[in-house]
């Protein structure tokens, strides 16, 4: 018996990173899956997003859990492109239980005016709000959501900076990923539908390990390395250590979705070591 049994969820960004680990998470847990992913390159992110070799990884690794996944490529920038994935995978499973609004980019860039900032909001809001939409006529009571936000969302003065429009994008992205889940939370609650949002400090995925974030990390070095930057990265944690893993978050999710959080909804959870408690949470 699973704690998921015959439920289904559909998850963005699915290719690999968090969304691959809770495709696998609920998975095991007997739910089937969704999966959608761009599996491209969009050209403001300084690092390689997920491909179709990713994703067929995902697929694999699901299907060898004994469950069914409907994998599609497709952006969530896009909301015709994420219906036409959901329509798909309704048609194959029947029904929609949960919702992982997981997809997100950190993309990179100077005082252009086009680039980083439309990027970073488009896909971490944007992105976010069209996979609620696509999803909400399917949902039922006991149906839940959950969006993946960042402590960069909470820590102050990440939207106050001038030279960096893609990173202003995201923390302004995520900082409202987590008011507009408290003002839907309470739209969806006469439902018995639930949304929470999480807020992960550094996690081990592609998004951190990357040379433009080494570089964030320790700008005293003119081309740091992994082992340079991982000295630094303990700084956003309390707990001594430089980031958490996937399956951390996907225990979190996990919770969220089953029926053990069944009065939980409209929080904005910190999954980040007590980074924030060193700072003044700006939420
Ligand atoms: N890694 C971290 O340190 C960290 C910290 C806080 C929050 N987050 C958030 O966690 C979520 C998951 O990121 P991750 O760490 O697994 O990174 P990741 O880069 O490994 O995975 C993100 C996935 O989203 C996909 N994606 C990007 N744009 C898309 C689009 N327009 N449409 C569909 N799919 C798209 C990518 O191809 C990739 O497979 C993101 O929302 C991210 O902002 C990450």
């Amino acid at each position: 018996m699973g704690k998921l049994d015959g439920r289904v969820a559909f998850i963005t960004g699915a290719a690999r990173g968090q969304g691959r680990s809770h495709a696998l998470r609920l998975a095991g847990e007997g739910a089937d899956i969704i999966a959608v992913d761009l599996c491209e390159q969009i050209a403001s992110v300084p690092y390689p997003l997920g491909t179709p070799e990713d994703l067929a990884q995902t697929v694999k690794e699901v299907e060898a859990l004994g469950r069914g996944i409907v994998a599609v490529k497709a952006d969530v920038r896009e909301r015709s492109q994420l219906r036409a994935a959901l329509d798909e995978g309704l048609a194959r499973f029947g029904r929609l239980d949960i919702v992982l609004g997981n997809a997100g980019i950190c993309p990179w860039d100077d005082l252009s005016l086009a680039g980083g900032f439309v990027d970073g909001t488009d896909v971490d809001l944007i992105g976010v709000m069209n996979t609620v939409a696509v999803s909400l006529p399917h949902l039922k009571a006991g149906a839940s959501i959950v969006l993946t936000g960042s402590t960069a969302g909470m820590m102050k003065g990440t939207t106050e900076v001038m030279g960096n429009t893609g990173g202003v994008g995201y923390s302004w992205a995520k900082q409202t990923v987590a008011k507009y889940t408290e003002v839907l939370a309470l739209q969806l609650a006469p439902h018995n539908v639930r949304l929470n949002a999480i807020h992960p400090t550094n996690v081990n995925t592609n998004l951190l390990q990357n040379d433009r974030i080494y570089k964030t990390f320790r700008p005293d070095l003119e081309n740091p390395t992994r082992e340079d930057a991982e000295l630094a990265f303990p700084v956003l944690q309390s707990m001594p250590i430089p980031y958490i893993e996937p399956n951390d978050v996907s225990s979190l999710v996990l919770f969220l979705v089953s029926d053990d959080a069944r009065y939980i909804t409209g929080l904005n959870l910190r999954i980040d070591a007590g980074g924030m408690l060193k700072g003044e949470p700006a939420l």
